[in-house]
């Protein structure tokens, strides 16, 4: 394919050295002038490991050659990828100035070919917050081109998860491949342009690919934290921090896996909030500050207040809450979320029924009836023996169960009571589109 590549930076650089060297005839663009003759000098400018050999060999080669000129490396490619920069603003807001202009640019390159050529697709590989491509840059190319994106122009968004350092590396081995696109064909073209290299392809609407490299970035950063912070306080209580992280690693089950990572309602339990209040005192205790582990829990209050608002915000009284117990599959009360959610809209005053199958009153013995009775004192009074019984009642359900019972009950659509969904439900999907549905985090 004929490409051109906006921004001959770090990702710019690799991108279009490596897609030379995959075959493709490759022209860079860059509005800084001693970027593009160190290019056409057969030399990188950004420092990785192999890119100046492969610069060298592609410019050589021919694949690969570099101008100011906007309209003539559009006009000599079908597809452009738009690798400028998107620094931090002084108040931490994303500069999307670079991408503007340069979008603004192809399409007023793309307006005076006036269509010769074929349809022409811009990718943005650059980083960029939900919305910016829709929202922002779409509207500016159409403006610009005089055409409509999605049919008279393809716009997809292809983030880079490669890491400086090894990025060239990277390139040929990338953790995964990700096509935001605004329709299937443009989606189409980025496939094809890095057609035969490893790693899954996702193909996705365009802003959940924009958020799918925020996602990755938050969850790198936060694991670094974490490491250090549990590092700081393992070595404060004379504990050998990377002997903890071995056995740490090595669980695959609980650990480094897909667990706890679908978002939704509050965490609760014995033992979750109990063992990090510890954790974080002996950290104070011992002079550690530890700001991530410290403000967990922080984090957690806040979807159970989130859930509270849904309810507040349907102006209804009369409320259901199915499930009671801190998950699924037990009858255990201690530090549960909903139980905590329960006390709080019994104490706003709320019409409250509750219904949790695994929970009755005569079940609850030793630790848990004494946590219910100092938690939740009126709870024999608003439990509710079957599930009918608190959709008679409710005028609004709070769902923290996916209790089959409870699922095949729950009535749809218009007239019912409002859902509020804190499990996403198994129909969420189809549930979405109808009124008197509310999730937490979908
Ligand atoms: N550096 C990384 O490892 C990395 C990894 C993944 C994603 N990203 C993202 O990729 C994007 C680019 O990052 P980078 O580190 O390569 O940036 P960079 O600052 O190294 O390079 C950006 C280049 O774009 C050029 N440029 C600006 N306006 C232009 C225009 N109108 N026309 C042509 N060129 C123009 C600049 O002169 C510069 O050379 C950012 O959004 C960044 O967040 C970076």
């Amino acid at each position: 394919m004929r490409v051109s590549v906006f921004g001959l930076g770090y990702v710019g650089c690799v991108s279009a050295a490596c897609l030379a060297d995959m075959g493709h005839e490759v022209v860079g663009v860059d509005v800084n002038q001693v970027k593009v003759d160190l290019v056409n000098d057969g030399r990188a400018p950004v420092v990785e490991e192999r890119i100046g050999e492969l610069v060298a060999e592609v410019v050589g080669s021919g694949a690969l050659r570099a101008t100011d000129d906007v309209r003539e490396a559009v006009m000599n490619s079908e597809v452009s990828l738009v690798c400028v920069g998107t620094p931090s603003e002084p108040n931490g807001s994303l500069c999307t100035t670079y991408l503007e202009r340069v979008t603004e640019q192809i399409g007023a390159a793309l307006a005076e070919q006036g269509g010769r050529g074929g349809r022409h697709t811009v990718v943005f590989r650059s980083t960029m917050l939900p919305g910016t491509c829709l929202d922002l840059l779409v509207p500016i190319l159409e403006k610009s081109f005089g055409g409509t994106a999605g049919v008279d122009v393809g716009v997809a968004v292809n983030p880079e998860f490669l890491r400086e350092g090894t990025s060239v590396r990277d390139f040929s081995d990338p953790p995964k491949t990700v096509i935001g696109e605004l329709d299937p064909a443009s989606g189409d073209v980025v496939a094809a342009l890095y057609d035969g290299l490893p790693g899954e392809v996702f193909r996705v609407p365009v802003p959940t690919a924009e958020a799918i490299k925020y996602a990755d970035n938050a969850f790198h950063g936060l694991k670094i934290g974490f490491a250090n912070e549990l590092g700081a306080v393992c070595q404060a209580l004379g504990v050998d921090s990377h002997q903890v992280m071995d056995v740490f690693l090595a669980d695959r089950k609980l650990n480094i896996s897909p667990a706890y990572l679908r978002p939704g309602f509050a965490f609760g339990g014995s033992c979750l909030p109990k063992d990090l209040r510890s954790l974080v005192y002996a950290a104070q205790r011992a002079d550690v500050s530890v700001p991530i582990l410290a403000h967990v829990l922080p984090s957690n209050e806040e979807h159970l207040q989130r859930a509270i608002e849904l309810v507040e915000r349907t102006g209804r009284r009369k409320v259901g809450l199915f499930g009671l117990s801190f998950k699924p599959g037990t009858d255990d009360l201690r530090e549960s979320p909903l139980v905590e959610l329960a006390e709080r809209l019994f104490g706003k005053g709320y019409d409250l029924r509750i219904h949790d199958a695994n929970v009755s009153l005569s079940r609850l013995l030793g630790a848990n009836r004494e946590y219910i009775e100092t938690r939740l004192p009126h709870l024999a009074q608003l439990l509710a023996d079957s599930v009918d019984e608190v959709l008679e009642h409710a005028e609004v359900v709070l769902v923290g169960t996916k209790d089959p019972a409870v699922l095949s009950a729950l009535p749809h659509g218009a007239g019912g009571p409002v859902i509020v969904d804190l499990v996403r439900l198994p129909d969420a999907e189809a549930r979405r589109a109808e009124p008197g549905y509310v999730g937490l985090a979908w």
